[in-house]
């Protein structure tokens, strides 16, 4: 009997103490922290918005899709005039005479040709060179965008903001023995061009990425921007491309890679509710108490701030 009695006593313990330590591990997990307050910052970038890929020597209108790149300059504009960017840049591929990437230049380039026989090569192939930089696969694009040249300049209809504080531009391709589609990057991911520190030096938090050509220099842009660690978004209607079977590809891998394709008539409003956003976090952390249930900013439910 008296066994049987210390036996409930201890089974009534062991309830409350179970009770106490579920009330303790529930208040752990909705625990308020502290969240710095991290302001965002947006960018627009323009990807080569130069003659050479509209009227000059490697124009959209040649290519298989036969799109304008000129078309891109007023949605461009728009955004300019219409959008509280905090910060613009501009790309321009900007080849020396004896780029990789001509197929003037594989004459000169043979002997590094991988498996010799350059003669079999015809303009717009992949080739894989052996050197003289590292080993690369290249397509031989006609000789375009040549550094200093006038077919090389930015069109004079796309609104071209002086350099300064929030305005950067950015020469990209000027390595002779390597292509760089990418603003960021060269193709090869070994050398950076000036881009990502310039942005990170202004604090740039969002990129929304425009210009030519969606499935080459766009892209790929885009895509280092989301592993450089930015937010990222493509304008659709804001880009022209080369080829629709590779636009469509080039748009499918980016959403996979977490990169937004939205409208020009979206980014204003996708701006001020990142904005809204931000202001309720700025409350919260004002406050010192915010319960962090996601740690992706764009998903936090704002009822969670007390
Ligand atoms: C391309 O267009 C610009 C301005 O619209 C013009 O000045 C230039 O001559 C054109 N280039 C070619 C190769 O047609
Ligand atoms: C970027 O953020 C740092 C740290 O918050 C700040 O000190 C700096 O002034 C900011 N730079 C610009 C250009 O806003
Ligand atoms: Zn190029």
């Amino acid at each position: 009997m008296k066994y049987n009695k210390l036996n409930g006593w201890t089974i009534v313990l062991l309830i409350i103490s179970i009770g106490a330590i579920r009330a303790h591990k529930s208040e752990d997990e909705t625990t308020t922290v502290e969240r710095s307050s991290k302001k965002n910052v947006y960018a627009l970038i323009m990807i080569d918005v130069q003659y050479c890929f509209i009227n000059g020597s490697l124009a959209l209108s040649n290519g298989p899709a036969g799109q304008d790149g000129a078309e891109v300059i007023p949605v461009i504009n728009e955004l300019i005039k219409k959008v509280p960017f905090d910060v613009f840049a501009y790309s321009l591929d900007w080849h020396p005479a004896n780029h990789i990437s001509f197929f003037e230049n594989l004459e000169s380039r043979k002997d590094y040709v991988l498996g010799g026989d350059h003669e079999k090569y015809q303009m717009f192939d992949a080739v894989t060179y052996t050197g003289p930089g590292l080993e690369t696969t290249q397509i031989l694009w006609p000789a375009h965008c040549i550094q200093d040249t006038d077919e090389a300049k930015l069109h004079e209809d796309l609104i071209r903001l002086p350099a300064g504080d929030n305005v950067v531009y950015i020469n990209k391709g000027r390595n002779p023995n390597i292509d760089s589609y990418s603003a960021f990057l060269d193709n090869d991911k070994i050398e950076k061009t000036p881009l990502d520190n310039e942005l990170k030096a202004r604090n740039v938090t969002h990129v929304f990425v425009t210009g030519l050509a969606l499935d080459y220099c766009v892209g790929s842009t885009a895509i280092d921007a989301i592993n450089f660690g930015y937010k990222t978004y493509v304008i659709e209607d804001a880009c022209r491309g080369v080829d629709g079977t590779a636009i469509e590809a080039k748009l499918n891998q980016l959403e996979q890679d977490g990169v937004e394709i939205v409208n020009s008539h979206q980014v204003e409003q996708i701006i001020n509710s990142l904005n809204s956003k931000q202001n309720v976090i700025d409350t919260c952390t004002s406050n010192k108490r915010y319960d962090i249930t996601d740690e992706n900013q764009d998903d936090i439910n704002i009822n969670n701030c007390q």
